[in-house]
């Protein structure tokens, strides 16, 4: 395991590590283990700037985060590399109790430094099957575009989306920073993605205000990630409440970058008991050095949630997935039942 141990809080027998999970915002960059981007950094001759890479783990910002997510990403060359990445968050995953995952990753940041996007994806498609066949965890992948490079090179990718196996590829999704972006170009996107029968969410209310998670919902999004300001906006509330268009909160997250002043002071709690569909999430796992174990266990501490909670938590998390109907019932009676798991 990888993640260094030592910062994970969570017990390797604690029953939340133990409790099986489903999670639905990860990203797989943000998922990479700094021993493996040390490897790859001195094997491809790449400067990261540190001489210990955990010393790129370290921001206050969704800013200072965005430049060490670039450094990472900068050492990823090979398919051999985007399968470890794979391989090796789908292990860490498996430490942290999830058996199935819904997964980001970012070609724009890759493209951008002339990787073509088979090398991404050939890595990417081996190391998930790999990482099911060894650990057991389940993984299912969504191409998030880069949303400061704004419509076209997204619309770029969503072509290349098109041809890709929808068994693996099921959603497009938007991340990085929603400072000075008007969310409004993107309803294109989800228009032409719902059209090729991909699900959509986007990256919003985070660092920007509950107008960008308006007009998500207004281009007819799928789920919303983060959605950490929605009750700012009190009728929206109402209409993603109603709709029980789901949420994948990263409290823990959101505290590392600023987004709130502590978890104490999340709305993920708030959100719950206004009766929001919210899920709960790691985000970038290595990059914040806790797992999906450690972020169910602080939520539990932070807001006194017993341990039924935390079922009904995870449980969530099936119905917001994009799993049919039947998975998600094979999933319940797995997770009701671990000895049914495979
Ligand atoms: N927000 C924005 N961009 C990101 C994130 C996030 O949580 N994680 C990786 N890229
Ligand atoms: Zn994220």
């Amino acid at each position: 395991m990888t993640l260094d141990s030592a910062s994970l809080t969570a017990a390797s027998d604690s029953p939340l590590r133990l409790m099986p999970k489903v999670e639905l915002h990860c990203h797989v960059e943000g998922s990479a283990r700094a021993q493996t981007v040390a490897e790859l950094a001195a094997h491809h001759q790449i400067e990261i700037g540190v001489d210990d890479p955990a010393d790129l783990y370290h921001y206050e910002s969704l800013a200072e985060f965005l430049a060490a997510f670039g450094t990472v990403c900068s050492v990823l060359q090979t398919p051999q590399d985007f399968h470890r990445l794979a391989y090796e968050a789908a292990e860490d995953g498996a430490y942290a109790g999830i058996k199935y995952r819904e997964m980001f990753f970012s070609p724009g940041f890759h493209l951008e430094r002339g990787i073509p996007f088979d090398v991404m994806w050939q890595g990417l498609v081996a190391g998930v099957a790999e990482g099911e066949a060894d650990f057991g965890t389940r993984t299912r992948l969504i191409l998030d575009v880069d949303k400061p490079k704004l419509l076209g090179p997204a619309m770029a990718l969503l072509e290349i989306a098109r041809g890709l196996d929808r068994d693996l590829l099921i959603g497009i999704g938007g991340d990085s920073t929603e400072r000075g972006i008007d969310h409004r170009v993107f309803a294109p996107l989800m228009a032409e993605a719902h059209n090729i029968g991909l699900k959509t969410c986007f990256h919003v209310g985070e660092d920007g205000p509950a107008e960008n998670i308006r007009h998500m919902v207004d281009a007819g999004i799928d789920r919303i990630d983060h959605g950490t300001r929605l009750l700012e906006d009190p009728e929206l509330a109402r209409q993603v409440i109603d709709e029980q268009i789901p949420l994948t909160s990263c409290p823990s997250s959101n505290a590392a970058l600023g987004i709130v002043d502590s978890l104490a002071d999340h709305p993920f709690a708030a959100q719950r008991e206004a009766g929001a569909l919210i899920t709960l999430n790691s985000d970038d796992p290595t990059f914040f050095q806790f797992d999906l174990a450690d972020e169910y266990e602080r939520i539990a501490a932070t807001f006194d949630f017993d341990h039924d909670t935390m079922v009904a938590i995870n449980d969530a998390a099936i119905t917001a997935s994009w799993l049919d109907d039947s998975d998600k019932a094979v999933l319940r009676a797995e997770f009701s039942n671990p000895d049914l798991a495979r």
